[in-house]
């Protein structure tokens, strides 16, 4: 089984990445980290330990994470998760506590007690990784791979279109906290992006009748809220026209499950960290093969991805059969 560890920012779709990890039998959840995302991460991790009382874990240990990215303000989401994050479902206060470490420290420990053998998947800004980075930089190369739902590449036509209000060039988990982003797509830790190329085409990634029709069927408390979520994402997306319902961060987490269900291709990329409102966590990588930026580390970047079989690892991962 695959030891993970998760940051996310839950958020509607990354509250079905924490059920994914913890239904999908070839998921070992060690621990959750939660970030300032989509909702700063007191709430974040008050919606990380909601869902683990929903599915009756609460053997999963949640670290909070910073309040704050590492050197800027925090931005306001423009789009909207619902009134609580989790497409107004208003669960009550969480009775389970969060573990009293910070979530970079609970990243140190967890990577030194399993060396060379834990998976983070990062569906968030990566402000909690950059700074167990920054404080431990010994665990980098212990670390088995990082993913990140985050960036966007401009390899397909979809992938600037969940970009942040006036800034037309970039996905938020970059934008949030691009020095962090900088910081870790720059370690040298094994890394790869799944950016809004792919997680944001709906013609891919939407849930399509046949799998909502399975997840009808399990009729199980995962698969109800998951329905749900679908639902709430399908009506409240930012571009309705795109009918897009499927729950973006999902792709990042099947792609952890089954990782050739996408094709990546190796680049080396620039993250923005200016200033510059109109580019400022912008994920630039340059084209002109022959003026290779060979001082960034590599990274590989999703292109394309596997559709069916995206769909029945989301059933499969909710606790279908695929
Ligand atoms: C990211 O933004 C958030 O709304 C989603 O949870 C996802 O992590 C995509 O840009
Ligand atoms: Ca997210």
């Amino acid at each position: 089984r695959k030891k993970l560890i998760l940051n996310c920012d839950p958020g509607t779709d990354d509250s079905v990445c924490i059920i994914m990890g913890l239904t999908h039998p070839g998921i070992d959840l060690l621990g959750i980290t939660a970030e300032s995302g989509n909702l700063p991460a007191s709430k974040s991790c008050a919606n990380a330990l909601r869902i683990l009382e929903l599915m009756e874990r609460p053997d999963i240990p949640v670290a909070k994470g910073m309040e704050h990215p590492l050197v800027r303000e925090y931005p306001k989401d423009p789009y909207s998760h619902g009134k609580d994050g989790l497409g107004n479902h208003f669960f009550p206060e969480p009775e389970l506590k969060p573990d009293p470490r910070y979530a970079a420290q609970m990243i140190i420990d967890l990577v030194e007690q399993f060396p060379g053998e834990v998976t983070i998947l990062s569906t968030a800004p990566l402000t909690n990784i950059a700074l167990a980075f920054m404080l431990k930089p010994d665990i980098i190369p212990m670390v088995k791979e990082v993913y990140h739902l985050g960036g966007a590449y401009g390899v397909t036509d979809y992938a600037f279109l969940n970009a942040t209000g006036d800034n037309p060039m970039s996905e938020w988990n970059v934008y949030v906290d691009p020095e962090a982003a900088k910081a870790v797509y720059e370690s040298g830790v094994k890394l790869t992006t799944i950016g809004l190329d792919v997680a944001f085409n709906p013609e891919w990634v939407n849930i399509r009748e046949e799998a909502l029709k399975k997840l009808e069927k399990l009729n199980t408390k995962a698969s109800r809220y998951v329905l749900e979520i679908i639902d709430y994402v399908d009506k409240n997306n930012s571009l309705p026209d795109l009918f897009n319902n499927g729950p973006i961060d999902t792709v990042a987490m099947c792609a952890v499950i089954q990782p050739d269900i996408i094709e990546t291709r190796e680049i080396h990329v620039e993250v923005d960290t200016s200033d510059n409102q109109l580019t400022r966590g912008m994920t630039l990588w340059d084209r002109r093969n022959h003026f290779k930026w060979t001082h960034i580390p590599r990274i590989w970047t999703a292109c394309a991805i596997d559709s069916e079989r995206y769909q029945r690892t989301f059933v499969e991962a909710v606790g279908g059969k695929p």
